[in-house]
């Protein structure tokens, strides 16, 4: 039992350093005019613990997952774990994408807001303070991700059931298990792996 439980946690750590070790490689600023920092005042706790740190993605990878994905002015983004917003600001910037973050962390809303602002991507984006696993991001035509293997594995179950067939999807620098991607490509260090929503009969 004790061992079990030594494993666990053992398990859980690696995974944690090796996504600060994916992020903290090709960290790059942030593309807006002057980002938000976390502001020290009227900070609130996320509703729960986040299944992943804050990380952010590097803005090459951002840029690079965005094209891979093909992401146009006809599709509403959904980045689930938005950070600071990055890759929904950029797509709405970049592409005229519509987007939606969606982050556990009420520190990180109020980042991603004072971004969007600083991008005058307000009318184009929206982040919500939610627990993705009790999101309805059905509406989505493209999903980006940068969690965790196991959040990933945990979450694939519910890509597949809610998405409509022919969404996209892009994870930063995490597979999800035996679902092959579609491509899987290398920028500056950082994997970024590309998946299309089969048909549902499939
Ligand atoms: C590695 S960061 C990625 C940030 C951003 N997507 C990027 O690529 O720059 C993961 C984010 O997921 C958020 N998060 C963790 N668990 C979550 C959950 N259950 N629901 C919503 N957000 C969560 C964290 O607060 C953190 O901001």
């Amino acid at each position: 039992m004790q061992l079990r439980k030594l494993l666990k946690l053992l398990i859980a750590g690696v995974s944690i350093s090796s996504l600060a070790i994916a992020g903290c490689t090709t960290q790059r600023q942030f593309d807006t005019q002057s980002p938000a920092t976390t502001s020290s005042t009227s900070v609130q706790s996320p509703q729960r613990q986040p299944d992943v740190p804050y990380v952010p993605t590097p803005q090459t990878v951002v840029d690079r997952m965005l094209t891979i994905a093909k992401v146009n002015k006809n599709d509403v983004l959904y980045d689930l774990g938005s950070g600071d917003g990055r890759i929904v600001i950029t797509a709405a910037q970049k592409y005229g994408t519509r987007g939606v973050g969606i982050d556990i962390n009420p520190e990180r809303i109020k980042d991603a807001n004072n971004n969007a602002r600083q991008a005058r991507a307000t009318d184009l984006v929206e982040f919500r303070q939610q627990d993705l696993f009790q999101t309805d991001f059905s509406e989505a035509t493209v999903v980006t991700l940068y969690l965790l293997p196991e959040v990933n594995l945990k979450l694939r179950p519910k890509l597949l059931k809610e998405l409509k067939p022919g969404t996209r999807i892009v994870s930063h620098a995490f597979d999800m298990g035996d679902w092959q991607p579609e491509r899987v490509e290398k920028v500056d260090g950082s994997t970024i792996y590309y998946w299309v929503v089969p048909d549902k009969a499939q």
